[in-house]
């Protein structure tokens, strides 16, 4: 595996690729890796001839006061499990080199992005929009892997990429789980002891909502209720950011449930905040 922190070079190298005909499949990831993350790169590793992995701390995605300088990092780590989990480069540029004194231009889908995250988070998904078609253009992916626990960067993504023509196949891979249901995040070190402990509730409260659905609840209002009350119970360290009942593609609030229905949620629980979804109906 190579290490590259050059852009030009990234883009070079996958250039040569794409004329040679090969699949390069690219992985971008924040870094501090868990199992959710292997999960992603030995995905792309079982799909492409190429793998490419960035490991980014984007300054751009995170607002003021949220956790930019404490983001956790450990590139030594890191780089030995893309390795492992078979990356042929890891691309580790410094700010600087992504975003360059003088850098204007962004790239927003605020239809999907005004909502859920976007709600406390306003320039989040401007950050994360921008440094990934800026990773499609060095990378020059035929496919590219994000985690659905970020359900709504997923969509984001993807709509981006149709609007925008982006010759890339946006594929979403499952949320990796602790043994106790606990979403997989990097963010999960910052959980003291006892908040770890009632973090696994966040998706016993999903499957509540999606249990009841399945018992033929169809009101999305009595449906968060029931999981609200359940988090009132069992998630008391907790303090609800949101909890929403969207269609799954335009994150537009469902009033009934019908086909395709997501449950997006977001706690601060202590230091972290942390995001979980699940499908209350549809696949
Ligand atoms: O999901 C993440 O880790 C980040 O938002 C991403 C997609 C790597 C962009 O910085």
């Amino acid at each position: 595996m190579q290490i590259l922190t050059d852009p030009r070079t990234l883009q070079q190298t996958c250039l040569r690729w794409r004329a040679d005909g090969q699949h390069t499949v690219l992985v971008p990831t924040m870094g501090y890796y868990h199992s959710g993350h292997e999960s992603l790169i030995s995905y792309a590793r079982s799909v492409g001839d190429k793998v490419v992995v960035s490991l980014f701390v984007n300054p751009t995605q995170f607002g003021p006061g949220e956790d930019l300088a404490a983001y956790p990092r450990d590139l030594e780590r890191d780089a030995a499990l893309a390795e492992a989990n078979g990356a042929d480069i890891l691309f580790t540029p410094q700010p600087a080199d992504m975003f360059p004194a003088g850098h204007a231009t962004w790239i927003e889908v605020p239809s999907l992005a005004g909502t859920l995250c976007g709600v406390s988070r306003p320039t989040h998904f401007r950050g994360v929009c921008t440094v990934v078609m800026k990773l499609f253009q060095l990378a020059m992916p035929r496919t590219a892997v994000f985690g659905q626990k970020d359900w709504q960067q997923l969509a984001i993504i993807r709509r981006m990429a149709r609007d925008l023509n982006v010759p890339v196949d946006v594929v979403g891979r499952p949320i990796v789980r602790e043994q106790d249901g606990l979403a997989m995040s990097s963010r999960n070190i910052y959980l003291s002891t006892e908040e770890r402990a009632q973090a696994p509730n966040i998706h016993h409260g999903l499957a509540l909502g999606r249990a009841l659905v399945q018992g033929g609840e169809r009101d999305a209002a009595a449906v968060a209720e029931g999981m609200r009350r359940y988090w009132r119970e069992n998630l008391p360290l907790a303090q609800e950011d949101y909890i929403s009942i969207v269609h799954p593609e335009t994150l537009e609030p469902l009033a009934r449930i019908t086909d395709a229905a997501l449950c997006a949620v977001a706690f601060r629980l202590g230091k972290a905040r942390l995001i979980d979804n699940m499908l209350l109906a549809g696949e």
